[in-house]
């Protein structure tokens, strides 16, 4: 039987190339020179896109592939995913929730660590010499203090099991108060800001998050304060995070995701009190083999006509 036509946006990882290549008839978007002649030379023959959180699936790149079945992505938030107009079409679209938790989690500490703990601050001070001449200043403690959790998904629970182990107190803000959580709710983002010393965001991106994060919520958070961003970029009014930063009218932020990635706003780079990963969470070996392993289940179980494992829609 043939290989099902199957376009890959982005390169996935290594590894997983030679598996995709073995299984689908492979058609490479960032490979190609001019995007819209080669989507009008095979997007009439493929039936499945293969996509990550990031590079998401335009309504245009949707409409180029007439025979369009399935848009499998890897990463968990398909907030890059055109979702009206894969419905509309009737196309499939799956993600990769759960493999990736554990991870994301333990990156948004590893920020709070690096930023409070002065981790990034204390490695450059060593290299240049700076420690013969004295002492780096001091950091905060995490433990006694709260941690707001902004979103509380499957990452933002990860975060709240981890909060015992540093002394942290937990709050956090969603759409409802979970009725089985013993952690203290918050209506609102700004009353979260208030009630936390470091503000994590963890919540999905798209249109009802955009800019839910804004200069009210850095205004509660204070100047003691630390915000921390392992969701989407989006969901941040960046304008708004850089004046508060410059101004210092927060204490600082680490920051995993951007407006604008790859090419984040540049003023992020002169501010000392920031933080800055390259949308890294996913990013070990061992998640991102999970990952890749969920985006081939659900593509495999589409063709095979089995129900999908992890569907969006
Ligand atoms: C990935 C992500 O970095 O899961 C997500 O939503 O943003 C990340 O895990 C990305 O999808 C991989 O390209």
């Amino acid at each position: 039987m043939a290989k099902p036509d199957v376009l890959m946006v982005g390169p996935y990882p290594d590894w997983e190339m030679p598996v995709f290549e073995r299984d689908y008839a492979l058609y490479k978007l960032w490979q190609a020179a001019d995007r819209e002649a080669f989507l009008r030379e095979v997007g009439g023959k493929i039936r499945a896109i293969a996509t990550s959180g990031t590079l998401g699936a335009s309504a245009a790149l949707i409409d180029a592939c007439p025979k369009l079945e399935i848009i499998a992505c890897f990463g968990v938030g398909f907030d890059a995913i055109d979702l009206d107009r894969a419905r509309a079409r009737g196309v499939k679209v799956t993600n990769t929730p759960d493999v990736l938790t554990e991870d994301v989690a333990d990156m948004a500490f590893a920020l709070i660590l690096a930023s409070w703990r002065r981790i990034v601050d204390g490695e450059a001070f060593v290299r240049a010499g700076r420690w013969l001449k004295g002492p780096l200043p001091l950091g905060k403690s995490l433990s006694g203090k709260t941690l707001g959790i902004l979103g509380f998904g499957r990452i933002g629970r990860a975060l709240a099991r981890r909060a015992p182990a540093f002394g942290m107190r937990v709050a956090y803000c969603d759409l409802a108060k979970d009725a089985a959580a013993e952690h203290d709710f918050c209506a609102d983002p700004v009353s979260l800001a208030k009630a936390c010393d470091v503000l994590v965001a963890t919540t999905a991106g798209g249109a009802a998050t955009r800019n839910l994060v804004n200069a009210p919520v850095f205004d509660a958070l204070g100047p003691e304060g630390l915000f921390v961003n392992v969701s989407r970029g989006s969901v941040v009014d960046e304008a708004a995070l850089i004046e508060a930063l410059e101004a210092k009218r927060i204490g600082g932020a680490a920051l995993d995701v951007f407006w604008n990635e790859p090419r984040i706003d540049e003023r992020f780079l002169a501010l000392p009190n920031v933080v800055l990963q390259p949308h890294h969470a996913s990013g070990t070996v061992e998640t991102r083999k999970a990952m890749a392993q969920l985006v081939r289940d659900n593509l495999e179980a589409h063709f095979a006509g089995r129900p999908l494992p992890t569907p969006v829609i």
